[in-house]
Formats: C-alpha cells, sequence, structure tokens
C-alpha cells in the first residue's frame, strides 16, 4: 500500500513541476476587465481541483496496474474477499462534499462581480451600447443613434453596459469578448445584459459563440478601447459622417453584412457572385433585398434605417466590387 502512495504522490509532484508552464496554455486570456478576472479566478479555482483530483485518480490508477498485475497467478483465480473499510468510505464521502461546497462557495462569492454591472457612482461617467447578433455580423447601437459593424469602439476605464439581443427573424448568437468578459447569448425577442470596463487600451477580439449557420465562423466581433477623449471626438465624428450619409459605416456594412457570404469583392461564397449586379447601386431594389432576403438569404438588413441602405447603394456606386 505505501508503495503505491509513494508512486501516486511522486506523479502528483511531476505533474506540479510541469504543471504551471502546461496549464498556461489551456488558460484563459488574460483578463483587462474586472469581471473577467471574476471569471479567470474561478476557472483557476476549479482547476485545482480539477488538476488535483486527475492526478490522484490516473496515478492510483496507474500503481494499481503495476502492484495487482497477474504475475503468472491462474486467469480465473479470485482474490481475497475484502468487507468494510470505514475510514476509506468516510473518506471518499466527506471530500467530494468539501470541494464541491468550497468550489461552489468561490464561484458563488465571484458570481456578483462578473453579472452586475457595478452601481454607478455620483456622476461617473457611464455608456449604454445595444448589441444585436444577426446571421452573420453584430451591430451596435450608441446611444446618440450611432451605428456601427463588427468593430466596437469603447473609453477606456468607464462601464459600458450592454443590452444584447437578436432580432425576431433570426437565430441565436453568443457575444464573447474573452479578455472583456464572459459570454452572453443574443437571443431573439430576449433583452440580455453584461458589461465590462476595459482597463487598457487597446483591441480585444472575440467570436460568436453559438453555432448560427454556415458563416458562424466569420462572425468575428472587435472592440477597439480608446481613451474617454478619443472616443468623444470618434463618437461625434461618426455622428456627423452619419447625418452628411457619408463615412466607415458603409465599409462596414459591406465587408461586415455582404462580403462574408459573396467575398469580398463580390465574386461569390457560400452566396452567389453579385459583382456587376444592378441591384447593388439602386437604393430601393437594394433595400427590398437587404429587408426581406431572398430564397436562401437571410433578412440581414431587416430594422435597417432608410440611411444605411442608401449609404451603402452610394458606396457600392463609388466602390463597384470587382469580381475577383
Ligand atoms: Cu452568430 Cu455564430
Amino acid at each position: 500500500m505505501r508503495r503505491f502512495l509513494g508512486v501516486a504522490a511522486g506523479s502528483t509532484l511531476l505533474a506540479a513541476i510541469v504543471a504551471p508552464s502546461a496549464l498556461a496554455q489551456f488558460a484563459p486570456v488574460a483578463p483587462e476587465s474586472t469581471n473577467a478576472e471574476g471569471i479567470r479566478d474561478s476557472w483557476l479555482f476549479v482547476s485545482i481541483f480539477v488538476f488535483g483530483i486527475f492526478v490522484l485518480v490516473e496515478g492510483l490508477l496507474v500503481a494499481f496496474i503495476i502492484r495487482y498485475r497477474r504475475r503468472g497467478r491462474p486467469r480465473f483465480e479470485d482474490g481475497a474477499p475484502v468487507h468494510g473499510a470505514t475510514r476509506l468510505e468516510l473518506m471518499w464521502t466527506a471530500f467530494p462534499v468539501v470541494v464541491l461546497f468550497l468550489i461552489g462557495a468561490f464561484v458563488f462569492i465571484e458570481l456578483p462581480g462578473i453579472k452586475d454591472v457595478p452601481e454607478a457612482a455620483a456622476g461617473e461617467e457611464r455608456l449604454e451600447i445595444k448589441v444585436v447578433g444577426r446571421q452573420f455580423y453584430w451591430q451596435y447601437e450608441y446611444p446618440n443613434g450611432v451605428i456601427a459593424i463588427d468593430q466596437m469602439r469603447a473609453p477606456e476605464g468607464v462601464p459600458v453596459s450592454l443590452e444584447v439581443t437578436a432580432p425576431d427573424t433570426d437565430v441565436i448568437h453568443s457575444w464573447w469578448i474573452p479578455a472583456l468578459g464572459g459570454k452572453i447569448d443574443a437571443i431573439p425577442g430576449i433583452r440580455n445584459e453584461t458589461w465590462f470596463r476595459a482597463e487598457a487600451e487597446g483591441t480585444y477580439s472575440g467570436q460568436c459563440a453559438e453555432l448560427c449557420g454556415l458563416e458562424h465562423a466569420q462572425m468575428l466581433a472587435s472592440v477597439e478601447v480608446m481613451s474617454s477623449e478619443e472616443f468623444d471626438a470618434w463618437l461625434e465624428q461618426r455622428r456627423a459622417e452619419q447625418d452628411a450619409g457619408s463615412g466607415e459605416l458603409a465599409k462596414e456594412e459591406w465587408e461586415g453584412v455582404c462580403a462574408k457570404c459573396h467575398g469580398m469583392n463580390g465574386e461569390g461564397g457560400i452566396g452567389p457572385r453579385i459583382a456587376g449586379s444592378p441591384t447593388l447601386t439602386d437604393p430601393e431594389a437594394l433595400a427590398v433585398l437587404v429587408r426581406n432576403g431572398r430564397r436562401t438569404m437571410p433578412a440581414v438588413g431587416s430594422g435597417w434605417t432608410d440611411e444605411q441602405i442608401a449609404e451603402l447603394a452610394d458606396y457600392l456606386t463609388e466602390n463597384p466590387p470587382s469580381g475577383s
């Protein structure tokens, strides 16, 4: 008995030495928001038990295989019958209870910090962004009516609460920027809430985390975090551009909404080739198509404003897709 415990302890020790570097490969990305920290800490806490139990069980398994191998005994010989081992039985009952209690307690302590948007301090800046998941893009709606696709901008150090949803005609998607917190489903007709407060400037990338159709893998998202002043300037400029019917939005619509299925140059992909189609530059025909879809094409632009469609038609008139 002492010998297998020795083997088990030895392999535990070896694993503990190898573990930190090996474990790092599986660890969540470095958190950049307090709610993401809570998720990472819970992951690490649970991992300690998962890893320890894995090593203990596998170590004992290997030790028992070696110790109790047949060694030339007759094939059908039974071992000595063993009845009762009260101490061992109590141990393997109490130990899991304690482990589950510790994990449960830790997660319940962390959960409010992950889930709940922190209470606003007096005079503290706040931002609310509506996040709409659609086949196969993310649309963001800022409080001043600015619309953006796939790439979100946000100010550093400001709590940003997100209202995550999907149109009734769409399917379930899932918003997930790992460095900025956990994923939350975008469900047609339901408003889910999450939040983040980015601690450093930079671009954090993520991905739709719910299989939502053929182009699910293309449904990337990112959050570019900038200083508060830069963000305010960007938001104002975007508002002015949108009023003037020019600017980045149309390009984001083409690349984020059309090109994922029809190819960057309209050369065709899972959707047909559209380069050269007169519909692209005719706002009325384009409106009917993107608002209603056609055959297997989803209604990608249902709920789009007339400006959104007009901008796209203008953009495609000025930058006709080359087709190759
Ligand atoms: Cu949207 Cu996967």
